[in-house]
């Protein structure tokens, strides 16, 4: 049993305690946001972006900066994601990918593995019946049925409940770009054909609109191994903020960017 480092008062908060106590409306923390109408982009998808994703990057530094352990950060990290997904109706976006868990992750220590599972666990606990009333459907991308059987069941049971919805949210978990891309092509020969065709139908996306915006949090910029053949002709938009400060604001202020883009795939 992987015991977590986080001290007992933080792992008690994380893991027994609701992750929010009240549903609030969306985003009041944030001020004006989504019906502010203040970046113009906020009623109903003029921006003309179907499909954004974000790395969800800078809970451990968050963490750091506010003095309290990394888990915390993951926790805030989590509100985030929350504000986002009860904000996201009026956007006009049909599907927002996250990168939750990579395959790179493992490497991480156990305790803070132990703690980002159990984040999973509670959120879809606490959240599912808020995505199935809000139309939300999940999908998950990664190789998830290696994750621990209780979470692989939980999933499985919410993408059933949530099948009907009509805006996506994909959680990439366990998941690896480069990793996905070859279980595409492997399953494109055996389908007598590797074409890119062929390639970008056996994705793990395939059935989600081709990505327009990948934004990145925290001041890398960098890929890390996300959505490397999706974003071939995807706009990029790097932000300085920390991924627990992200609110609806700075994603209405990405789609204001992305409207301002000319998208010319390779042509003139
Ligand atoms: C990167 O921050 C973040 C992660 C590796 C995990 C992201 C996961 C969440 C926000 C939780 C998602 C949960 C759900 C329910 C979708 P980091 O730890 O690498 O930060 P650092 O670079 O500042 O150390």
């Amino acid at each position: 049993m992987i015991s977590s480092g986080a001290p007992n008062s933080v792992r008690a908060e994380l893991v027994e305690a609701p992750l929010f106590s009240s549903r609030e409306a969306p985003d009041k923390k944030d001020g004006p946001s989504t019906s502010s109408g203040r970046t113009g982009v906020g009623n109903g998808g003029e921006h003309g972006a179907r499909h954004v994703a974000i790395i969800m990057d800078g809970n451990g530094r968050w963490a750091k900066r506010h003095h309290l352990p990394r888990a915390m950060g993951h926790k805030r990290g989590v509100e985030a994601v929350r504000r986002l997904v009860r904000g996201l109706g009026p956007l006009g976006i049909d599907c927002l990918t996250l990168y939750a868990f990579s395959s790179e992750n493992w490497k991480r220590p156990e305790e803070e593995i132990a703690d980002l599972m159990g984040l999973m666990r509670a959120f879809i606990r606490s959240d599912l019946p808020e995505f199935i009333s809000n139309g939300v459907k999940l999908k998950i991308i990664g190789d998830y049925k290696v994750l621990d059987t209780d979470i692989v069941e939980m999933l499985e049971d919410a993408l059933r409940r949530t099948e009907n919805g009509t805006k996506t949210i994909a959680v990439a978990l366990n998941y690896g770009s480069q990793q996905e891309i070859a279980r595409a092509a492997a399953r494109a020969a055996e389908q007598g054909e590797v074409t890119v065709e062929a390639i970008a139908a056996n994705l793990d996306t395939a059935d989600l609109p081709p990505l327009d915006l990948l934004i990145r949090t925290s001041g890398e910029v960098r890929l890390s191994n996300f959505l490397l053949w999706q974003a071939a002709y995807a706009e990029m938009w790097f932000t300085e903020v920390l991924w627990p400060d992200f609110t609806v604001a700075h994603l209405e202020e990405a789609l204001a960017s992305f409207a301002q883009r000319e998208r010319r795939y390779g042509g003139r």
